[in-house]
């Protein structure tokens, strides 16, 4: 079954489909919980943070709060103006010292002063290596420190890919590579020899009545963020079958019909001589 080819999604089209997935997601108060876990068990004291693709600022605002948490100080990358523009408000509020780097991160970049803690969440679909990448960032960690990827597990919206990416011809590649899960991310990091500590979190997605008939504009904007392209723009006959993937993988819980959409906390440590520790 073959389509006319179709572009992904442009930079316009990406923010407003994924201000629709976030209202159904309800990922990021588990994600937070485990950020506060990773760094009360593993640093000491107040910790400089380096936090790459920032975004609007939405994980720091909400770490700023925790009692349990001390900063030091805080950096970021985010090269999306209009998110750094939300994000400049938000660090000149924040009671440690802030900086923002409005560029985009990658394994050439170079990384000013040391971090205790560097945080990449939901950014590495946007990386050409993602490995390398957090590869890159970690190297810029002080002794004892920790580089955490907040990433999609390898199921639902990756498993999509390899089911449905063969019935319709892409035309321009995607912005946020939803291809990439912590299944390849760790593959990276083992070909170069770093054994993260992976954790699997349980993150659904909450997809009540988004299969019902008045909803279609809602699915479709749902279904076009996991795919990166216009999923109105797929053949019936295909939108069908992958909107019946996604319902058939959902569980009705307490009157809410959750989708099983997993992320991966994948965490390497760095100490000083640069051999890589993978769980302590
Ligand atoms: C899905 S959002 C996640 C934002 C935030 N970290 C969160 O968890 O809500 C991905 C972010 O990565 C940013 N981004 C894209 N390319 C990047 C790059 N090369 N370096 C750093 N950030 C990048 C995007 O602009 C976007 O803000």
């Amino acid at each position: 079954m073959h389509t006319k080819p179709l572009p992904s999604l442009d930079a316009r089209r990406y923010a407003e489909t994924f201000a629709i997935f976030l209202q159904r997601s309800l990922e990021y108060d588990l994600m937070t919980a485990e950020i506060e876990r990773v760094i009360s068990t593993r640093l000491r004291g107040p910790i400089r943070m380096l936090d790459i693709g920032a975004g609007t600022g939405c994980v720091i605002a909400d770490l700023a709060q925790r009692p349990a948490l001390a900063f030091a100080g805080y950096a970021a990358f985010e090269p999306n103006p209009s998110h750094v523009q939300v994000l400049q408000t938000l660090l000149t509020k924040l009671p440690f010292p802030a900086q923002l780097q409005a560029r985009g991160f990658d394994e050439g970049v170079q990384i000013e002063g040391q971090h205790d803690f560097v945080l990449f969440s939901h950014s590495l679909y946007w990386m050409r290596d993602p490995a390398a990448a957090m590869l890159h960032a970690a190297a810029s960690l002080a002794p004892g420190g920790v580089a955490m990827a907040l990433i999609q597990g390898p199921y639902g919206a990756h498993a999509l890919f390899h089911l449905f990416e063969d019935q319709y011809l892409r035309l321009s590649p995607m912005l946020q590579n939803n291809r990439i899960s912590s299944h390849e991310l760790v593959a990276g990091l083992r070909r170069r020899g770093v054994e993260p500590e992976v954790r699997i979190l349980k993150t659904p997605v909450d997809l009540t009545g988004m299969f019902d008939a008045g909803k279609v504009h809602e699915l479709g904007e749902f279904m076009s963020f996991l795919l990166q392209l216009e999923y109105g723009d797929l053949p019936h006959r295909l939108q069908l079958d992958i909107a019946q993937y996604v319902e058939g993988g959902c569980v009705e819980t307490d009157g809410r019909l959750l989708w099983y959409l997993p992320n991966a906390s994948v965490v390497i440590s760095w100490p000083v001589d640069g051999n890589v520790v993978a769980d302590r």
